[in-house]
C-alpha cells in the first residue's frame, strides 16, 4: 500500500505534493511526509497521522520547484515520525519515498550496510543507504540507482531526490503501481493518476523493473540494463469531478447513492444498439472453452465472486470455484483440464490476487480480470479485461464496486449462456433496469435505515448477519461492511449453521440481522430467527416484497430472485454507514485499513 507522488517543474511543489497526497490517502493514512529541494538543500517534513496534519506542519515559506511525497500504511515498523517517509541516507544527499515491501532487506543490510546506523525500523531505509553506498563506488547517481534496483527483491515504487541534482527525479517500480504524468515544462509521478489529475491527464505507464529519469522537459525510461525504451502516453479517463465529495459528508454515502447510476452505465456499456448483450468475442470464446471457472479475489470482491458463482453455474452451466486469493497458492485445488481464471478486483492492484495471476500465467492458464481500473496491473497482465464502470471508488469500504462486480458477472454468465445456446430465465438488461430503480428507492430510505441502526446497533459490541442460499453470501458482505467501518465485531452466517456452535454466542440483546429474499428458504430462515429470539436476540428481518410478514423491519422492492444481492446489500451498506457515524468513526478511512492492498 502507501501512496507516492513527485513533481519537478516551474511552480512551487509543496501544494501539488500535498494535494496529490490527499487524493492518495485511500492507500494508507497512518503517517505522511514530503521532501522538497531548492538552493538551500532538501527540506523534509514528516508527521504521524493524516495529510491534514502534514499540511499544518509544512513550512509555508519554503519555495521549491521539485519534491516527493508519501502517505503510509505501515508494514515494517509502527506508525511514527521516524518510520514515516521520505527517508534519507546518512549524508542527507539522497532522499526517497517507497511503496511496497523489500523482501531481502535483511540480506542487503548484512551484505552491504553493516557500518550504517539505521534510524527507522523500515525496509525502505535499506534502499537509500544502499544507493549512497553504491554512489561511493560509481560516483554517478543514475548508475548507483540502477545498481541498487538490480539488488532489490520484492515490490517497490520509488521516487528519489539527489540533493546535488535539482534537474532529475529518479524513479523505478516493480509490482507496485506507478505512473509518470506529462506536462508542459513539468512532469509528475504518482501511484495513481487521481493524485495528479489537476496537473495533467497525459500519463506514461511504467513496467516492472524499469528505471525512469524525470526532468522538467524530458522523461527517459530505461530497462535495468540501461537500454532506453520509447513509449506513447495515454489520456487518463477519469473526470476530476468524479473524485470530489461534492455536498456529501462522506465518499461512502456518495458511492452508495451512485449505485443506480452505475447500474445504468453498465447496462449502456454492455448492450448494443439492438439491445443485445455486447461482450468482447475473445472473452465469449474463452468462457465457452472453459470446463471450470476459478474466481480469485479478496474481501468484498470475494463476496461478489460467491454471488457470481451462482450466476455462472445456474445460467451458463459451467462449474465455478471461488477462492480467497491469499490462500490459493498454498491450497491450490486440482485444476480441471481447461480452467479459466477470473480475477475480481476493484483496484486491479491487490497483491494477493496478483501473486495468483503470476503463478497461473506461469502454468499457462488463461486469465480474465474484472476491475474498476482498466490500466491497473491485474488488468494489464491478464489476457482479457472487463471494466466495471463504477467510477472511482474512494471510500475504503467498497460499495458500488461490489454491486458493479455482481452486475458484470451476471452479464458474463448470461452472455456465455446465450453463446452456448442455453435458454435464459429472464431478459437480464431489463432486470438490471428494474434493479437500478429499486436501488433508487432504497437510497431514498436512509432515514428509516438510520433508525434501524439506532434500534439495533447503537449499544452493541457484536452482531450477526444470517441468511440462506444467496442471502448467506450477502450476509458475509453485510458483516464485513459493519465491522470494517464501525468496529462492531460482526459475523455473517448461514442461517442453518448457527445451531452447530455459534448460537452459543447469542445472549440478551445480541443483534441478529436476517435476510429473506428467497422464496424456497423464507420459512426456514424465519425459523432460524425464532431460534435466536428464543435466546434473547434483538433480531430484525429484511425481506423482499412478496415474502414479507407483518413485523419485518424492512421490505425490499421486488426484483428477480437470482439477482436479489444487488438490492439486499444496500440496506446493509447504509446500516453500516450509520452505525459507524453514530460511533463517531472515520467512515471513509477506517483504522488499520487502506483501499488498495498492494502487499501480500
Ligand atoms: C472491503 C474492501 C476490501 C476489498 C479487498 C480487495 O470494503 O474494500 O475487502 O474488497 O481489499 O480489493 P480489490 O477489489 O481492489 O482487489
Amino acid at each position: 500500500m502507501c501512496g507516492i507522488v513527485g513533481y519537478i517543474g516551474q511552480n512551487d511543489s509543496k501544494n501539488i505534493l500535498l494535494n496529490g497526497l490527499e487524493k492518495l490517502e485511500y492507500r494508507g493514512y497512518d503517517s505522511a511526509g514530503i521532501a522538497v529541494l531548492n538552493e538551500d538543500g532538501v527540506n523534509l517534513t514528516k508527521v504521524k497521522g493524516r495529510i491534514a496534519t502534514l499540511k499544518e506542519s509544512v513550512d509555508a515559506s519554503v519555495h521549491a520547484t521539485m519534491g516527493i511525497g508519501h502517505t503510509r500504511w505501515a508494514t515494517h515498523g509502527i506508525p511514527s515520525i521516524i518510520n514515516a517517509h521520505p527517508h534519507q541516507s546518512t549524508s542527507g544527499r539522497f532522499t526517497i519515498v517507497h511503496n511496497g515491501v523489500i523482501e531481502n532487506y535483511q540480506d542487503l543490510k548484512r551484505e552491504y550496510l553493516t557500518d550504517v546506523t539505521f534510524l527507522s525500523e523500515t525496509d525502505t531505509e535499506v534502499i537509500v543507504h544502499l544507493i549512497e553506498k553504491l554512489y561511493g563506488q560509481y560516483q554517478d547517481t543514475a548508475e548507483a540507482f540502477r545498481q541498487a534496483m538490480n539488488l532489490l527483491k520484492g515490490s517497490y515504487a520509488i521516487g528519489m531526490i539527489d540533493a546535488e541534482d535539482a534537474e532529475t527525479l529518479y524513479v523505478s517500480k516493480n509490482k507496485s503501481p506507478l505512473l509518470i504524468g506529462l506536462g508542459e515544462g513539468f512532469n509528475v509521478i504518482a501511484s495513481d493518476a487521481m493524485a495528479t489529475l489537476k496537473e495533467t491527464d497525459q500519463y506514461l505507464e511504467i513496467y516492472d523493473k524499469e528505471i525512469v529519469l524525470v526532468g522538467r522537459n524530458y522523461v527517459e525510461i530505461q530497462k535495468l540494463d540501461g537500454t532506453v525504451v520509447e513509449r506513447q502516453p495515454y489520456t487518463a479517463q477519469i473526470d476530476a469531478s468524479d473524485i470530489e465529495k461534492g455536498t456529501y459528508p462522506h465518499y461512502m454515502l456518495k458511492e452508495i447513492d451512485e449505485q443506480p447510476i452505475v447500474m445504468r452505465k453498465i447496462i449502456n456499456e454492455y448492450q448494443d444498439e439492438h439491445n443485445e448483450l455486447k461482450l468482447d468475442e475473445d472473452i465469449r470464446q474463452a468462457m465457452k472453452a472453459a470446463d471450470r471457472i476459478y474466481i480469485i479475489a479478496a474481501g468484498t470482491s470475494y463476496h461478489a465472486g460467491l454471488v457470481g458463482k451462482e450466476f455462472i453455474e445456474k445460467l451458463a452451466g459451467i462449474p465455478v470455484e471461488v477462492h480467497v486469493a491469499s490462500e490459493f497458492s498454498y491450497n491450490m485445488p486440482l485444476l480441471s483440464e481447461k480452467p479459466l481464471f477470473v480475477f475480481l478486483s476493484q483496484s486491479g492492484e491487490t497483491a494477493d490476487s496478483r501473486a495468483v495471476l503470476v503463478k497461473i500465467k506461469e502454468m499457462g492458464h488463461p486469465a480474465l480480470t474484472m476491475t474498476n481500473v482498466p490500466g491497473s496491473t491485474l488488468s494489464r497482465e491478464a489476457d482479457y479485461t472487463l471494466h466495471l464502470h463504477a467510477g472511482p471508488e474512494i471510500a475504503v469500504a467498497s460499495t458500488k464496486a461490489y454491486t458493479a462486480q455482481i452486475a458484470v458477472l451476471a452479464i458474463l454468465a448470461a452472455d456465455t449462456a446465450k453463446a452456448k445456446g442455453l435458454e435464459l430465465p429472464f431478459d437480464l438488461m431489463k432486470e438490471l433496469a428494474i434493479i437500478a430503480n429499486a436501488m433508487e428507492v432504497l437510497t431514498d430510505q436512509k432515514e428509516e435505515i438510520e433508525q434501524l441502526a439506532r434500534d439495533y446497533l447503537s449499544a452493541t459490541r457484536n452482531a450477526f448477519f444470517i441468511g440462506r442460499s444467496t442471502d448467506y453470501n450477502v450476509s458475509l458482505e453485510g458483516a464485513l461492511k459493519l465491522k470494517e467501518i464501525s468496529y462492531i465485531q460482526a459475523e455473517g452466517f448461514a442461517g442453518g449453521e448457527l445451531k452447530h456452535g455459534t448460537i452459543a454466542l447469542i445472549e440478551e440483546g445480541t443483534p441478529v440481522i436476517a435476510l429473506s429474499t428467497q422464496e424456497n428458504v423464507n420459512y426456514s430462515i424465519r425459523g432460524n430467527v425464532q431460534e435466536v429470539v428464543a435466546r434473547g436476540a434483538n433480531a430484525m428481518i429484511i425481506s423482499m416484497k412478496g415474502l414479507e410478514q407483518d413485523d419485518d423491519a424492512f421490505v425490499l422492492p421486488k426484483v428477480h430472485q437470482l439477482l436479489t444481492p444487488l438490492v439486499s446489500v444496500l440496506p446493509l451498506q447504509i446500516l453500516a454507514y450509520y452505525a459507524a457515524l453514530h460511533r463517531d468513526c472515520d467512515v471513509d478511512k477506517p483504522r488499520n485499513l487502506a483501499k488498495s492492498v498492494t502487499v501480500e
